[in-house]
């Protein structure tokens, strides 16, 4: 993926969030330079990846195949014992962008569309998961902001806003967002990128950078410890 796509994203990212009051905190407009000038005080946010992840899963088509996320708040994977067992995120999904099935092993994750007037609905399409990994014939049960419902394999959830679905460890799941872009939330136990995401057709979770512009934030996987 090409840095000024990187930029690009970032730039548009911000800019909607902004419009639809979903504040970041300081550090998501921290520049190269800046992060350069922080010292270990800001270590928490290397270590646990918190800020800005864009990824086209290395497919080279990121207006169809994509995501734009922040990550707010994240614990420690082999469990570090600070008490933080939560994660938090915020997406930029756009219309009609697709993140590709997968499931998580240990993750537990609630995805709620946190627009409002003017944004997108979510679409969100599951299955269970078989013993080899596939995509099981079964009928899937899942709860939608505390009432359970059953939809049938392949079935898809619209999240309107306000509305938000707990997705299970070895829940198959694919979201885009259709209607307008998404804004859309995650909050979960612990997330790990590194270990914790099983994509159904083999896809990095994180793209190769081609250097075409220099870059305008640091992207989350970018950190280098003070
Ligand atoms: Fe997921």
């Amino acid at each position: 993926m090409k840095r000024s796509a990187i930029n690009r994203s970032i730039a548009e990212a911000s800019a909607f969030f902004a419009e639809n009051r979903f504040v970041l905190p300081p550090y998501a407009d921290w520049t190269p330079e800046e992060w350069r000038g922080r010292g270990s005080e800001a270590n928490e946010l290397r270590t646990q990846r918190l800020g800005w992840d864009v990824t086209d899963f290395s497919a080279g088509h990121f207006e169809t195949l994509g995501l734009t996320l922040f990550t707010l708040r994240n614990g420690v994977p082999a469990g570090g014992g600070n008490g933080k067992i939560y994660a938090e995120k915020i997406m930029f999904v756009r219309q009609d962008q697709v993140t590709p099935f997968h499931y998580h092993a240990r993750k537990t994750e609630d995805i709620i569309n946190r627009g409002g007037k003017g944004t997108g609905r979510l679409a969100v399409q599951l299955y269970n998961s078989t013993a080899d990994g596939g995509l099981a014939e079964s009928p899937v049960s899942v709860a939608c902001d505390g009432i359970r419902r059953q939809v049938e394999a392949g079935g898809t959830v619209i999240l309107g806003p306000g509305e938000s679905i707990t997705l299970t460890p070895y829940l198959y799941h694919t979201f885009r967002a259709v209607e307008g872009h998404g804004l859309i939330g995650e909050v979960s136990s612990v997330n790990d990128d590194d270990r914790d995401n099983y994509f159904l057709e083999p896809l990095p979770r994180y793209p190769e950078i081609i250097e075409d512009e220099a870059p305008l934030r640091v992207l989350c996987t970018e950190y280098r410890l003070a």
